[in-house]
């Protein structure tokens, strides 16, 4: 709420510098005017001409089949995901340039030029087909963030196989329900990676899953930590091994624009995570140009986006955009804090990092250690920044502006979803006054809007759902095996078939777009989307729990945090014991971003008098707030009352 009450009431204004904008890529408000006007004629004419910015194998015939919900982008086309990213920088310049500046979180160090990178990605990629992957297989890749986690994505992209990355901070019983899911034939991981100065038993979490995951049949194992593994001589195999003297001649296969890239698992609604689908063409044009545009992405740029290749920023905004773009990108493995607040910003002064891009919850966790940190380091080199995953409140807006950005850099809020698969809405950097907290205006060739449930838009500066009304190209092409979920999550909701986004929003009186944050029941802790249903079905999967409700809570630094309430079996008395062994059995079947902050013990649960439990209450309970509104539904009165005196951890 007080993030909502501050956006409310924010009155400033940012305008790019006058330097900035004249070399930008879309340079002024009139330019930028021009190109939205172009492209709301016609967004299909926009998409195409940006289509043609990559590299085809052959051209497509339609540039938009749409039987809604299902898009189909470039139709009759054919490209090669890998040979955009790689091949067609070979022959110029780039290709000694640096493709990926990576760290370890220990501080070891690599780049990789393009070329190198391209030999890495071939011989990979024979690998996996000598393992029996081939095209429309799927492969599982559970890795620390390590260059092997890009080879390994553009390796399956390049013989068309469709991977699904699982964040290495998943526990076995993720990564095993993830595994069946997608049923991968081959899961890539390492030893062990490196997190906080400990070392996360990756091989050991795919031990456990994969002796319920019949489907796969290889497991190649990456050495990262060094530290000793179990090993199955008949399925694991070491990457070293398996590459040594392998051929780095393998052609990129051509592939159907509409060929399945990859997926990725995200919460919804349920205790099942959705396997989100992406393509190739479509999903490929819409990160190229977001990446080059949305950044104003140049040739001598260095490039930093922090987010985890697990994560969907990761994918588009760490490997794919800026590989696709001849970029320069950095990674690095570990944790922002380790060994000290400072080791995000003693990267960027060593590399004279220019673009970075990072979430909320990072740039409040620097706020709260306070300027000496980033004052340590020579940040001039940063020409422009970015936030991405939960809505940014002004006051950490306004730090990033001031402390990290020396006052000179546009931020570019940018918004969009793992089923989006690019940036949707945003600042141009070079055209647009920004206000902070606010992602200002979809981009050029996205209509969004903000409707009321009958799909009327609704008036200026009044609440509403974001829904985006036409087909857009990265846009996700379905759940994976389950056409009938993609419908009902994406399309039923608000009425006339549109896709509902799961975000409230508003849109004020000068047309600029505020997200208020979801109003489904997922939460956003951290930047990480989850859903209540599958903290709750992690925390009835325990035999001493009657029955769990689950419900975000404000949180200064994560935007939320969980509160649990819990109806413990009769026979099994509340105690901190149970409380420490609840949070650990969550940890165990999501993974740590799970963990409860609050779990509170409860006779009963609120309820109406149908049975669903009312979990508007137990948000204004969890957050500390009165009860309000009507109560009457309340199958017990007295509930409430218990609830509301619980003890506090
Ligand atoms: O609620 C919105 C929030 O994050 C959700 C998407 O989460 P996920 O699929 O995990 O992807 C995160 C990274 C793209 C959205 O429904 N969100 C994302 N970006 C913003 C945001 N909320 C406000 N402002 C943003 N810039």
């Amino acid at each position: 709420m007080a993030t909502i009450d501050s956006l409310l009431k924010e009155k400033r204004r940012f305008s790019p510098s006058t330097e900035f904008a004249q070399k930008a890529r879309i340079s002024g408000e009139a330019a930028a005017s021009k190109l939205r006007a172009l492209a709301a004629k016609s967004p299909e004419k926009f998409w195409d001409s940006a289509a043609k910015d990559l590299l085809w194998a052959k051209p497509w015939k339609k540039t938009l089949v749409w039987k809604p919900p299902f898009a189909q982008w470039f139709v009759g086309g054919k490209l090669n995901l890998s040979a955009n990213c790689l091949d067609r920088h070979l022959d110029g310049p780039r290709r000694n340039k640096a493709a990926i500046l990576w760290e370890g979180e220990p501080g070891d160090r690599r780049t990789l030029t393009y070329q190198e990178l391209h030999y890495e990605v071939c011989r990979f990629a024979n690998a996996l087909k000598s393992l029996g992957v081939e095209k429309g297989d799927r492969v599982a890749i559970y890795l620390p963030q390590v260059p092997e986690a890009a080879v390994a994505m553009l390796a399956c992209a390049r013989i068309g196989a469709t991977h699904s990355v699982v964040f290495g901070g998943f526990s076995s019983d993720a990564l095993r329900d993830r595994i069946l899911d997608a049923q991968a034939k081959v899961v890539v991981t390492a030893d062990g990676g490196y997190r906080k100065g400990a070392v996360v038993p990756l091989k050991e979490n795919v031990d456990k899953a994969v002796v319920q995951t019949p489907c796969v049949k290889k497991v190649v194992v990456l050495k990262r930590a060094g530290c000793k593994v179990d090993w199955n001589d008949g399925r694991d195999v070491w990457w070293a091994d398996l590459v040594h003297g392998r051929s780095a001649v393998c052609p990129a296969e051509p592939l159907d624009s509409e060929h399945p890239l990859f997926i990725l698992y995200t919460s919804g609604t349920t205790g099942k995570p959705k396997g989100v689908v992406h393509s190739t063409g479509g999903y490929l044009t819409q990160v190229a140009w977001t990446t080059k545009h949305v950044f104003d992405l140049r040739e001598e740029d260095t490039y930093w986006c922090t987010a985890d290749v697990g994560w969907v920023t990761g994918h588009s905004y760490v490997v794919f955009g800026p590989l696709a773009n001849g970029a320069t990108t950095v990674m690095y493995e570990g944790a922002p804090l380790y060994p000290h607040p400072d080791r995000f910003w003693a990267i960027v002064e060593r590399l004279r990092v220019s673009i970075f891009y990072t979430a909320p919850t990072a740039i409040r966790t620097f706020v709260r250690f306070g300027d000496e940190w980033p004052k340590k380091h020579d940040l001039s080199s940063l020409r422009l920044l970015g936030t991405v995953g939960e809505p940014i409140n002004p006051e950490a807006w306004l730090w990033y502006q001031k402390v990290i950005g020396g006052g000179k850099c546009p931020i570019v809020d940018t918004w969009w979803q793992t089923e989006t698969g690019a940036i949707m809405i945003s600042p141009l950097p070079g055209a647009t006054q920004t206000k902070p907290g606010s992602a200002t205006f979809p981009l050029p060739g996205i209509v969004a809007e903000v409707v009321d449930k009958a799909g009327e838009p609704v008036p200026a500066e009044q609440g509403g759902y974001l829904v985006i009304r036409k087909p857009w190209p990265s846009m996700l092409r379905g759940i994976y095996g389950d056409p009938e979920r993609f419908k009902q999550q994406y399309f039923s909701q608000v009425a006339g078939g549109t896709y509902f986004t799961g975000d409230g929003s508003r849109i004020d009186k000068d047309g600029y777009l505020w997200v208020l944050g979801r109003i489904d029941d997922v939460i956003n802790v951290a930047g990480h989307r989850l859903s209540t249903m599958e903290v709750e079905s992690a925390l009835v999967s325990h035999p001493v729990v009657a029955e769990a409700a689950v419900v975000g809570r404000p949180d200064e630094m994560k935007g939320q945090g969980i509160t649990a309430f819990v109806t413990l079996e009769a026979k099994q008395a509340p105690s901190d014991r149970i409380k420490d062994e609840l949070r650990a059995h969550v940890v165990k079947a999501i993974g740590a971003i799970a963990r409860p902050d609050e779990i509170r013990f409860t006779d009963s649960l609120p309820k109406t008098r149908s049975g669903k439990i009312m979990r508007r209450l137990l948000r204004e309970v969890a957050a500390g707030q009165g009860v309000k509104g009507d109560t009457t539904t309340l199958e017990d009165f007295s509930i409430l009352a218990k609830l509301q005196s619980t003890d506090e951890e």
